[in-house]
């Protein structure tokens, strides 16, 4: 129940921005968790693809990608199909539907948005991927820190061919950027921002490039300034010192020479500012490019930004063991951006976590240490500590809510950590079965579960599974989510509770995206749900 009651108050909130507060469990933690942690345990596995920022780490790329750039000008091309007039368009993942546009060459569409779909998810769509992609790529180019915000919507369909081309004159640009609400000191500045890290290849762009394929550049890469792997001013700087290399700006085809005359489109002001100033430069970027990624369809409303929780579980769960017991295992996480936060030691660090039993009574027995996780993690926001939680909870008591007592050195006083108040809530009437749960051999899968049998009439218990099917026209897939009625099917290890099962076609899944289950029951007019549970492997 209470879980019910904080996932709808993490929605219902968002209409009354003065008094949100993101509190677990809520849609977006699988995005902060990506967000939060990009290396070692709890990795979200996003910054692996740009890191180290000149490279293309993951995919087989040839030399001379680089994932970083290639992914910034994924997001524009995805939010340049905004129309301010009508409000249609945006950041909306129509991208997957346009890569065989000419505006769209090159692999490098294609690619990202294969490597983005291993993390959409019902709970993450794939525009917000994008922009997170982005978000995280910069930062870790040593570019600002751009606010998150999730709650973006995938669109169906492509959206229009208004991506703007360099043999296109001036006044072509500013309109096209005018129309996605951006004006000329705006235009050039986006610009600049985006072409800072990258470059043009020759593979794709023969009008604008020539004679840089060689063995070693099959593409035939030409960065934008020499810097191309820093997100800095260079690219302001060499155009203001006549030192350019931008492909755009001093190529050897005047036609395609866009950067040229988008830079010099305000006398070279705003380069100018950019040149004199990395850190207005850096700002500057910030805001514009929040701007551009937070372009979205009028009918999608964001959430507000999303920072890392500074306490959080980790793939908690709550399951009834072969002895009758209920057991939660898991993972805490621990994020700060202070320096006795970065001083830590995670082997050090005191944290306790106290439960309340199923009724809401505190008890002096009901806790437990969590151990640090052995594997260290890194986060490009801050220092993030991982615990691990395997305890056994009688289910005569069960558990309704727990706080976190933590600190960063056995020294220091506890801090507590209560969710906002109410504590991390936890239900313990409808728990998955993770190690019954499988796939059987006819391409179906079975989930099993337990429901608490002295609570009343079962009226509604099924399993909500999101997987991912193919779109036409499309790179990108979509997440389809399909329900099967769980149906008692006897007695389980504990009295307290009883089985139920649900079989259900594996469906046209593909490789990519990730796919994950929900487990609902309701009984006596009370909604319990075990949320996000992650797909079952196992072979029965
Ligand atoms: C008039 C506007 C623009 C034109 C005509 C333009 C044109 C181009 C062209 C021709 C390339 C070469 C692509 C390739 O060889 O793969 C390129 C690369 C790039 N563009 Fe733009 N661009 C514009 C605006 C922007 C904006 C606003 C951004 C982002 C804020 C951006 C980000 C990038 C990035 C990061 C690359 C490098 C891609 C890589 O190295 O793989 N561009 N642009
Ligand atoms: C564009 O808008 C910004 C404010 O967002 C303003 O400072 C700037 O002067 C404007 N530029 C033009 C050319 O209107
Ligand atoms: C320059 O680009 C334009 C437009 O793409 C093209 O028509 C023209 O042939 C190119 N010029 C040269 C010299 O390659
Ligand atoms: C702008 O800067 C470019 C490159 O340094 C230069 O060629 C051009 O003359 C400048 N334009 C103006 C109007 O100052
Ligand atoms: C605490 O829980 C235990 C069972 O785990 C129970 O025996 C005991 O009576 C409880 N104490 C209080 C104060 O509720
Ligand atoms: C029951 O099993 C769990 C998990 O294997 C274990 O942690 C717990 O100690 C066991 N409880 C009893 C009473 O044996
Ligand atoms: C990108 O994917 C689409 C859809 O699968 C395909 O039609 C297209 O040929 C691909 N483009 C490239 C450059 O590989
Ligand atoms: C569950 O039912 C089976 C078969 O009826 C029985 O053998 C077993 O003892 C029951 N287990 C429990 C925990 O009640």
């Amino acid at each position: 129940m209470r879980f019910r009651k904080a996932i709808l108050a993490a929605t219902s909130v968002l209409c009354f921005a003065q008094v949100y507060a993101y509190v677990w469990p809520s849609p977006y933690d699988f995005l902060e968790d990506a967000y939060t942690v990009s290396s070692g345990f709890g990795d979200g596995g996003i910054v692996d693809g740009v890191n180290p920022c000149s490279f293309a780490p993951i995919g087989g790329r040839l030399p001379g990608r680089q994932a970083a750039a290639e992914w910034l000008r994924v997001a524009y091309h995805d939010s340049a199909t905004y129309n301010i007039e009508t409000g249609l368009g945006g950041l909306d993942a129509s991208i997957g539907f346009e890569t065989d546009r000419p505006q769209n060459v090159g692999r490098s569409m294609n690619d990202s948005l294969v490597f983005f779909g291993a993390f959409q998810s019902k709970t993450s769509s794939m525009a917000d991927v994008i922009a997170l992609s982005v978000i995280l790529a910069i930062k870790n180019c040593g570019g600002p820190s751009i606010p998150f915000r999730a709650g973006r919507i995938d669109a169906e369909s492509a959206g229009p061919a208004t991506v703007p081309e360099p043999q296109q004159d001036l006044a072509s640009h500013t309109s096209a950027f005018a129309l996605q609400g951006f004006n000329v000191t705006e235009m050039i500045g986006l610009v600049a921002c985006g072409h800072t890290i990258g470059g043009v290849h020759q593979v794709d762009f023969p009008l604008s490039v020539e004679n840089a394929i060689t063995p070693s550049n099959p593409d035939g890469v030409v960065h934008f300034d020499d810097t191309f792997d820093s997100f800095d001013n260079r690219i302001a700087t060499q155009w203001i010192d006549g030192t350019s290399v931008d492909p755009l700006a001093v190529g050897f085809n005047a036609t395609t020479n866009s950067d040229a005359r988008i830079f010099a489109a305000d006398g070279n002001q705003t380069m100018e500012a950019f040149a004199q100033d990395p850190d207005f430069f850096s700002t500057q970027c910030g805001s514009l490019l929040e701007r551009m990624l937070n372009t979205v369809p009028k009918s999608v409303q964001l959430s507000e930004i999303i920072n890392p929780l500074p306490v959080k579980p980790f793939q908690l769960f709550l399951s009834l063991a072969t002895n009758g017991s209920l057991v939660l295992s898991g993972n805490i996480r621990i994020f700060d951006t202070s320096p006795a936060a970065a001083a830590a030691s995670a082997a050090n660090m005191p944290v306790t976590l106290s439960w309340k039993d199923r009724n809401g009574k505190p008890n002096a027995t009901y806790s437990t240490s969590a151990v640090a996780v052995s594997e260290t993690s890194g986060s490009l926001w801050g220092s993030v500590y991982f615990f691990e939680v395997n305890v056994a909870i009688d289910p005569n008591f069960g558990i309704s809510s727990f706080v976190v007592d933590w600190a960063f050195d056995s020294q220091l006083p506890l801090t507590h950590s209560d969710n906002g108040g109410s504590g991390f809530p936890f239900q313990d009437v409808v728990l998955n079965l993770p190690d019954k749960s499988c796939r059987n051999p006819d391409q179906t899968t079975t989930v099993f579960a337990v429901i608490r049998n002295n609570m009343g009439l079962v009226t509604d218990a099924y399993v909500d599974y999101t997987s991912n099917v193919n779109q036409q026209g499309s790179i990108s897939v979509k997440q389809v989510t399909t329900r099967t009625p769980l149906v008692h099917v006897g007695n389980s290890s504990s009295v307290l509770y009883d089985t139920y099962s649900a079989t259900f076609a594996n469906g046209p899944q593909t490789d990519e995206g990730r796919i994950t289950f929900d487990v609902v029951a309701s009984i006596s007019g009370q909604t319990y749900i075990s949320l996000n549970n992650p797909e079952v492997f196992a072979f029965c």
